[in-house]
């Protein structure tokens, strides 16, 4: 797609890759840039440094996602590109209260449902719209440590193809940005072994920025700003029972259960 003149919401705006989305986004000549966040200052701060727009928004709640969407096309006009990327991450396995699996439900995948039923409507009777959701590599393979994590990053990476399986042919393109470890705050509240083991291999929320104006030009359904996903990817699809020992061998170097 061409960013130049077009309108772009981004949530999670207010930090990390969202952020970088924001500034990047802003150098590319864009109508607009809504910088949507639960951190209403924060989003304030990089709308006003890139000259867009601040709206405060919990976007695991339906009613802000739907006023988020009218606000942006009451100032700037229809929505072109919706970047449904704030994400949390919750550590532990089944023993996770129902409270916390559903929140990481709501943010991790109701945001992006939320999202796409705002907007569909208007992109549909256009022709033509863009959504871009950040799953993450955890949507791919898994996540050590977090099974609510894991689990909701899959049923992201299920929604965004399910999405431009359906609405392809009507003009609406997605992608689905899937990085491995990025160096925001999320990945430095990670502990122990795994967090060291992400941190390792991490990108600046810059680098993923980049690696996603170069995948919205070539309008590619997965964004992998670290090439290797494609390759674990590809091993876990080749032998599954291979990756899972594989996996489980990790699981044991970084302290058996979660
Ligand atoms: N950092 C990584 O290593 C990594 C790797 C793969 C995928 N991701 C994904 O990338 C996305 C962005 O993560 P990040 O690393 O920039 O995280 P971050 O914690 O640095 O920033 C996330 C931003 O989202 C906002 N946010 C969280 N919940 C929200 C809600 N309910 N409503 C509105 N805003 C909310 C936060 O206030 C924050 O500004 C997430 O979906 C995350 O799962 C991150």
């Amino acid at each position: 797609m061409q960013l130049r003149d077009a309108v772009i919401v981004v949530t999670g705006g207010a930090a990390g890759i969202g952020a970088a989305l924001c500034r990047r986004f802003a150098a590319e000549g864009v109508r607009g840039v809504v910088v949507a966040d639960r951190d209403e200052e924060g989003a304030r701060r990089v709308a006003s440094e890139i000259g867009g727009m601040a709206v405060a928004a919990d976007v695991g709640v339906e009613d802000d996602v739907m006023r988020l969407v009218e606000r942006a096309t009451d100032s700037y006009g229809p929505i072109d590109l919706f970047c449904s990327n704030a994400g949390i991450a919750t550590i532990g396995g089944v023993e996770v209260p129902d409270v916390d699996w559903r929140r990481t439900w709501d943010v991790n995948v109701m945001a992006h449902v939320f999202a796409a039923r705002a907007v569909l409507p208007g992109m549909l009777a256009r022709g033509r719209g863009y959504l871009l959701q950040t799953a993450s590599a955890a949507g791919l393979l898994t996540q050590l440590g977090s099974a609510p994590y894991a689990v909701t990053k899959h049923a992201a990476v299920a929604l965004a193809e399910w999405l431009a399986v359906t609405h392809g042919a009507a003009g609406i393109t997605v992608s689905c940005l899937c990085p491995l470890g990025v160096d925001t705050d999320m990945l430095r509240r990670v502990e122990g072994g795994i967090g060291d083991m992400l941190r390792a291999d991490a990108l600046t929320p810059e680098a993923v920025a980049e690696a996603v104006v170069a995948g919205l030009a070539e309008e590619r359904f997965l964004i992998l700003p670290h090439p290797q996903v494609a390759e674990y990817f590809r091993h876990k699809a080749d032998d599954y029972e291979r990756w899972l020992r594989g996996m489980r061998r990790l699981q044991e170097k970084f302290g058996g259960e979660p």
